[in-house]
């Protein structure tokens, strides 16, 4: 025989008798009933403390309790569990309304049978709204995390994109600088070639020349115009000879901006050593004026780079500091602090002189770009450095600067 479902009920009723009948209904209909009976809110409210009941069923009339009230009570604390009103006599009104204030059911005690089918059929469904609102709430908490994951990701996206836009910029500008360097260094290369034949054949005839006119010295033949001729050749050639000497450095110069030019080799050494050194060979330029350097950098910090790529980047930025920057201060500050964090070192320089506009910063690193042309400046430093750090170091280089506040120069290389 098959067992009875066990069913945990509340039943309200004043009635013992009716109980009574209630509970056969209940074992006939496959239930085994473990129930309270009460008739009065106190004892249903004290019964309410276990939340455990599955249903509740309620007589209308009772002499000190009503089927309406039992049932707000009820929802109270048990929420939509099934309530159902089974009563001897009760207008149709009030069952309606008493449907409409959210009994589940109202059965006749004339009609009993219908009791337990309502009862299978009540506890079906608060199972289903329970797996509903289960649902319900899984989807209102995917929600809520599902907002929280877009905003997460939307962030790392924009981190990325930010990035990857950084990489291109400096990208584009190293290959720019990189085309840049290679017409430079064409250019220079194509020029070699005639200069060079240009100052030999230069020099020989200037060396004939002075011959010639020493030989002529103290000839009294040598009519007028003839000895003007030859001392006009020579000044001339003098002339010529220098200036062809001038262009030929300044090719040199150019030649220096090429990527793959020889920068020492790659060793393990100190770096704040290093950085002293460079300031002591830099130092006769500074020692007459009144403009400071200072370095912070770890006394124990060992890189593995090119020290000669980094003391030429130095030097650069030293000279610009005190040409450019401190052209009108008298006493300036600059400042080199190196840091070193997960195999890469950061070297950020930085002077208190006169900066730069957003125009030249964006300019600094392009070859031949100077304040200062026709006062023995050509604008090739920066573009030096900027190869130096990109190419010989494999790192980066960014300024920042703004009119009368100063540069700020952050390298960053593997080390
Ligand atoms: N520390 C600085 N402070 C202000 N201006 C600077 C500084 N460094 C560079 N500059 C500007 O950048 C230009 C380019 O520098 P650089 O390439 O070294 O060429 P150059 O020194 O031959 O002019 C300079 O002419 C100057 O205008
Ligand atoms: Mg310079």
């Amino acid at each position: 025989m098959k067992k009875n479902r066990p069913l945990h009920i509340i039943i309200i009723d004043d009635s013992k008798m009716d109980v009574q009948f209630l509970v056969r209904a209940l074992k006939n209909g496959g239930f085994e009933p473990d129930f309270v009976r009460i008739d009065s809110a106190q004892e249903l409210e004290e019964a309410l403390e276990d939340k455990t009941w599955e249903i509740a069923i309620s007589d209308y009339h009772m002499p000190n309790f009503s089927a309406e009230n039992a049932l707000k009570l009820w929802q109270q604390k048990m929420g939509d569990a099934p309530f159902i009103v089974v009563s001897g006599a009760i207008v149709d009104e009030d069952a309606v309304s008493l449907l409409r204030s959210g009994a589940h059911d109202f059965i006749r005690k004339d009609k009993l049978a219908r009791l337990t089918p309502a009862i299978d059929r009540e506890l079906r469904e608060v199972e289903g709204r329970r797996k509903r609102r289960e649902a319900e709430q899984a989807v209102i908490l995917l929600n809520a995390t599902l907002e929280q994951r877009v905003i997460e990701r939307t962030t790392e996206l924009q981190d990325s994109l930010a990035a990857l836009k950084r990489t291109q910029n400096q990208l584009v500008e190293s290959q720019k600088m990189a085309a840049l360097g290679c017409l430079v260094t064409g250019v220079a290369h194509e020029i070699n070639t005639p200069l060079g034949i240009g100052i030999t054949a230069t020099s020989h005839l200037y060396n004939a020349t002075k011959q010639m006119s020493n030989n002529i010295a103290d000839d009294s033949t040598i009519d007028l115009p003839t000895s003007n001729y030859i001392k006009l050749a020579d000044e001339s050639l003098e002339m010529i000879g220098n200036s062809l000497k001038k262009v030929a450095d300044l090719v040199r110069s150019f030649k220096n901006i090429a990527v793959d030019q020889a920068s020492g080799d790659r060793r393990k050494f100190y770096l704040k050593e290093q950085l002293e050194e460079i300031l002591l060979i830099y130092n006769p330029r500074i020692k007459n004026t009144q403009h400071k350097v200072e370095i912070t950098c770890p006394q124990d910090l060992v890189i593995n780079s090119f020290p000669g790529a980094i003391s030429e980047v130095i030097v650069n930025l030293l000279s610009n500091s005190i040409k450019h920057g401190f052209e009108d201060i008298s006493k300036g500050t600059i400042e080199i602090i190196a840091i070193k964090n997960a195999g890469k070192l950061q070297l950020i320089y930085s002077d208190n002189g006169k900066g730069m506009d957003e125009k030249k910063v964006d300019r600094l690193f392009e070859p031949f770009f100077t304040t200062k042309r026709g006062q023995g400046n050509i604008g090739l430093g920066m573009n030096v450095v900027y190869n130096l750090v990109n190419h010989t170091l494999g790192g980066q280089i960014t300024c920042k600067s703004k009119l009368g506040e100063g540069v700020d120069f952050t390298i960053t290389f593997q080390a």
